[in-house]
């Protein structure tokens, strides 16, 4: 089979080396990919949000299967487009992919369906946001209802902060149409996990839990950021948690799209906080999580395109989901600076070190490319995910660790305590 990828990150580098384990995959192309990716797939320089040029790629190479890594070519109708000329590809369509494209939306399906959630509010105007906050408990969440690269998210802890937030998001338009609407939601506390799952419009699979960190700085201080490390199993994601989140939350979520005639074919990241009150949905995401699936992925033992295929026929019961027993660390190596500005342009060395060739250890480039000379150099704030495989959390932890000793590049940044919740648990 041919195969195209859509998107440029880590977490496409990852499905593509995991495209690449499948007997039967013959060629990948990659749009736009990466340097790193150009060692395992064909990078093709089309831009994600460019559906029609994409599309017509797939036409003229013959592609068998498209798969969209990226939320916003997927929120804004690729599938549809591929669909509509007959191609196969695996993603929700617009109508589905709603779920993480609309947080109002989102919000709306689980009071109305039942699925434990924060409570909330939508504000469609910053007066109406004002007046509602007038008799808020704090801290509260404001959060723009549209995509905002993880960034449209802002936890106020008294009015004047929430005041601010409503202007940066409504008025300010930080944000552009993302902030028309607003989601007020009650502030949660407690662990995050994070679930990806393959759905195919009725059945739903879990894959595995992960645990990601998304501030910057050690100990969960500093800005949000995409992403800057984790680790799979989630200490967290017990038996308990999961029979809760099957019964609650995961069916019920796929069951309501389909009720709403939007079924949804592709993958859902279900985001939930473990409160005291029991798990409760944050976020769903239409795609898989960077860097979840450079975690995720490599402990996947069933052929990923076999997997994908059922779920565009809706055949995924028939599939036998397996995971490796093995446990996963991924630690990001960033550009010093992120998520704000940063440099770019420094040679990257190690990456040809005989460690990466092992079969326990992946490097998934982010934001690398070519320089002139044709030297790999970094080129975006995330530029590398580091994940190794162990015999438990902390034997991968160990591994994923001393794995980023090998690999250097000027203002190279990365967190020291990914996966600190396996000292706490
Ligand atoms: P979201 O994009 O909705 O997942 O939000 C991004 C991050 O903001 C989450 O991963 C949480 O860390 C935090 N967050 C979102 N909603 C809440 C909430 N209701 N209470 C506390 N923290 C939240
Ligand atoms: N790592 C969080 C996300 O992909 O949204």
């Amino acid at each position: 089979m041919k195969i195209l990828v859509v998107g440029s990150g880590g977490r496409e580098h990852a499905l593509c080396c995991s495209i690449k384990r499948s007997k039967k995959v013959d060629e990948i192309f990659c749009a736009p990919g990466n340097a790193g990716i150009s060692s395992v797939a064909k990078c093709v320089p089309i831009k994600p949000m460019d559906f029609e040029a994409m599309a017509s790629f797939a036409v003229k190479e013959k592609i068998d299967l498209t798969v969209i890594g990226m939320d916003d070519p997927l929120v804004g109708g690729i599938v549809d487009v591929f669909e509509e000329k007959g191609l196969r590809v695996f993603g929700p369509r617009k109508n589905a992919a709603i779920i993480e494209g609309s947080k109002a939306f989102s919000k709306d399906l689980m009071k109305k369906y039942n699925i434990p959630t924060a409570d909330y509010f939508v504000a469609k105007s910053p007066a109406e946001a004002r007046e509602y906050l007038k008799g808020a408990k704090f801290p509260i969440v404001l959060k723009a209802d549209g995509l905002a690269l993880g960034k449209g998210v802002l936890i106020c802890n008294d009015a004047a902060e929430a005041d601010d937030a409503v202007r940066e998001l409504m008025e300010d338009r930080k944000f552009g149409a993302s902030g028309d609407e607003i989601v007020i939601e009650e502030f949660l506390e407690g662990p995050e996990v994070s679930v990806l799952s393959f759905v195919d419009g009725d059945t739903v699979k879990i894959m595995a839990s992960a645990m990601d960190h998304k501030r910057a700085g050690d100990n969960d201080t500093g800005l949000n950021t995409g992403g800057m490390g984790n680790i799979s199993p989630s200490p967290y994601y017990t038996k308990e948690v999961d029979d809760f989140c099957k019964e609650n939350i995961y069916q019920r979520t796929v069951d309501a799209m389909k009720a709403e005639g939007r079924p949804f074919k592709g993958v859902i990241f279900f985001g939930l906080m473990l409160t005291k009150d029991g798990p409760k949905v944050l976020e769903y995401n239409c795609r898989f999580g960077d860097p979840e699936a450079q975690v995720v992925l490599p402990r996947m033992e069933t052929d990923i395109i076999d997997v994908m295929e059922a779920c565009i026929d809706g055949r995924l019961s028939e599939i036998d989901l397996s995971f490796s027993e093995k446990a996963a660390c991924c630690v990001v190596l960033a550009s010093n600076g992120y998520p704000l500005s940063y440099e770019k342009g420094f040679k990257i060395k190690g990456l040809t070190d005989p460690l990466f060739s092992k079969e326990d250890h992946f490097v998934f480039h982010a934001g690398t490319s070519f320089d002139k000379d044709n030297e790999i150099v970094t080129s975006g704030g995330r530029v590398l995910a580091v994940t190794a495989l162990g015999d438990d959390l902390r034997d991968a932890r160990k591994k994923a660790y001393s794995a980023i000793d090998h690999i250097d590049f000027e203002n190279k940044y990365f967190r020291h305590d990914i996966g600190h919740a396996i000292d706490e648990v």
